[in-house]
């Protein structure tokens, strides 16, 4: 396989049609499945700007010219995830989750206030996310049947579009905390604390829109739920390898070599939002 080239992050400026009419269970028409999809995207708007922000406050300490363009470009393509993720927080406040604007509202000063006067934890903490965006997104381009075929359309291109740029920026961060705080604890300490994080964040605003839904104690949903998650063909399900790698003192987001599914995926992303 040939090496990627990083220069090559490519900014695209997709139009997305969110506008239509998308069914409220638009996952395959499962509750479970389609809100904690929802919860993770709503968390991007606010986390990824977030991103941009840790690792930008570190620009001026990188010398190299090649990873200084590569920042540009990550800054780009999360800022177009941000703006694309935003559209479709406006569409869960529209079927009537006002909790998830407040809640965005409440990690947006967070997130502002860590990266002021925590920018190392910031940065760790965004190259480790990255590392969990990274693993997400190699998933769904090996299997894009299994993760987005169930989807609406509509829904299936922003997830794809989404995934192929997280695997084409998934080491910059990384290579940023290793120039300017390369701390193996740190690193260790940023991807425990973030995947439970992360985790806990997404289940709670999951739980919060089966309630508002008045779905929040049926037992088949949450089954179905147990199923989406761990079950033979779940999200997390044969990720485990891919997650551990993080915690090997050699670790570099490039071991894992997305360069063919990247070249295979760009023709067809474009082809459809770009
Ligand atoms: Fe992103
Ligand atoms: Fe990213």
């Amino acid at each position: 396989m040939q090496p990627i080239d990083r220069s090559a992050i490519v900014v695209r400026r997709p139009s997305l049609d969110l506008s239509g009419e998308i069914p409220r269970y638009w996952n395959g028409g499962d509750p479970f499945a389609t809100h904690f999809l929802n919860a993770l995207s709503s968390v991007f708007p606010d986390g990824e700007a977030f991103f941009v922000r840790s690792v930008q406050r570190y620009r001026d300490r990188i010398d190299d010219p090649q990873l200084r363009e590569t920042i540009r470009s990550f800054a780009a393509q999360e800022g177009q995830h941000s703006a694309q993720h935003d559209r479709h927080v406006r569409m869960l406040l529209d079927q009537g989750y006002p909790g998830i604007g407040r809640r965005n509202a409440l990690i947006r000063r967070l997130t502002r206030w860590s990266v002021e006067w925590m920018p190392r934890h910031s940065l760790a903490g965004t190259a480790a996310l990255e590392h969990l965006t990274a693993l997400l997104a190699r998933k769904l381009l090996e299997s894009p049947e299994r993760w987005t075929g169930q989807m609406d359309p509509r829904m299936a291109r922003l997830w794809q579009w989404h995934a192929l740029e997280e695997a084409e920026h998934k080491a910059v961060a990384f290579d940023v905390l290793a120039q300017v705080a390369p701390s193996y604890p740190l690193r260790v300490f940023a991807l425990v604390s973030n995947t439970l994080g992360l985790f806990l964040e997404i289940l709670d605003r999951t739980v919060y829109m089966l309630w508002k839904d008045g779905i929040l104690f049926r037992r088949d949903v949450w089954a179905s739920g147990l199923r989406f998650l761990f079950g033979r063909e779940g999200l997390l399900r044969g990720a485990s390898a891919d997650y551990r790698a993080w915690y090997r003192r050699d670790f570099h987001p490039d071991d894992a070599n997305d360069a063919a599914l990247i070249a295979a995926w760009r023709p067809r992303v474009e082809a459809r939002v770009a």
